[in-house]
């Protein structure tokens, strides 16, 4: 059998072990061989592939991004894009697809299956928003990307006596604000999941301050105050319809200067959050989904996804794994409001 391999949307730490981990099982246990599409579904799209063997993914287990490459490419707003696709699958004598991605990746898997395509995916994304599965590779080291950012800027702020805004990634979800907020000891963290009252920010901000230590203030970019828009970077759609986030941690900063009279700061943590090497803990998931899933390609398992529940990895319905998106729950929030403003 012919297996073709592909990698989707935002680009993820752990991306490469997930593919080290199909190949070296497909090849050595099941004895396939591989391809490697290039850009997420441009690579079936337009026919463009890339050997894949053991000799290719020696050394990658470490490596950030995907040797792959990716793209947020949606065949489905493309004239005659499903048909290019089985074309291309089938003058490369691909039989079926390993497709490796978040919502949007796999939400083009599931409607290929649904059209005949045999494939298996698995989960990846830094936000940690999908439904179906307990925990996605990627998060973990976006959080303690973000939380080793934050140790950093606790010093500098008490040394100049200065309110830090940390704004970082997560789109509609704030599991990387929580997470890394109370790994580092926040003492504000703003969620999408619950709008923001800035007075009530300024009073937190004013009571660190009177502590003789300076706040941090951890925001999702997602996040929104209570009156008022979500300030947005730019409001033009990807092929996915969504709208790219950004700002809203120099709107607080300018605020809460405002409000409060000290100096106040941003640090948009951005795509340092994505780049380089996976920890240990994605490291060993990314392999687990990697060998799970070519185990469902073996069982000839179409439509399937591979998921964390708990510590097993179970199948779960493509259809199911994009159905809802993961939030964080409001007990959550409420576990770490009792550090904020001390
Ligand atoms: O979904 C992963 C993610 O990093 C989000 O946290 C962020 O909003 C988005 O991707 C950024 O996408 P891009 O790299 O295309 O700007």
């Amino acid at each position: 059998m012919r297996i073709g391999v592909l990698t989707g949307g935002g680009d993820c730490p752990g991306l490469n072990a997930v593919i080290r981990a199909v190949v070296r099982k497909g090849v050595s246990t099941y004895g396939y061989e591989f391809v490697g599409f290039r850009d997420g579904w441009r690579g079936p799209l337009e026919g463009m592939s890339k050997p894949l063997g053991i000799n290719e993914v020696r050394g990658i287990l470490p490596r950030g991004g995907t040797i792959l490459g990716s793209s947020r490419t949606n065949p489905f707003k493309i004239d005659g894009g499903v048909e290019k696709i089985k074309a291309n699958l089938a003058d490369q004598g691909v039989d079926a697809l390993v497709a490796i991605g978040g919502e949007d990746t796999l939400g083009v898997a599931t409607k290929l299956h649904e059209l005949g395509v045999k494939v298996v995916g698995v989960p990846k994304t830094i936000d940690n928003d999908l439904g179906a599965t307990d925990y996605t590779f990627g998060f973990d080291t976006a959080v303690n990307i973000a939380m080793e950012a934050i140790d950093r800027l606790h010093t500098t702020a008490e040394s100049h006596h200065r309110t830090l805004v940390v704004e970082v990634m997560g789109r509609h979800a704030g599991w990387i604000a929580l997470h890394a907020g109370i790994a580092g000891g926040a003492n504000v963290i703003l969620l999408p999941e619950r709008h923001f009252d800035i007075d009530q920010v300024a009073a937190y901000v004013e009571k660190r301050f009177q502590t003789q230590y300076s706040p941090i203030v951890v925001v999702a970019e997602g996040a929104t105050p209570l009156e008022g828009q979500m300030i947005l970077q730019n409001k033009e759609l990807d092929a996915f319809g969504h709208v790219r986030l950004g700002g809203i941690g120099q709107w607080l900063a300018e605020q809460l200067e405002a409000r409060t009279g000290k100096e106040a700061r941003t640090v948009v943590l951005g795509h340092i959050q994505r780049g380089g090497t996976p920890t240990a803990f994605d490291r060993v998931l990314a392999t687990r989904f990697g060998l799970g899933a070519i185990d469902a390609v073996h069982d000839g398992d179409w439509g399937k996804m591979v998921a964390l529940r708990g510590t097993d990895i179970v199948r779960v319905a493509l259809a199911d794994a994009t159905r809802e998106l993961k939030t964080v729950p409001i007990e959550r929030y409420t576990e770490a409001e009792v550090f904020f403003g001390s």
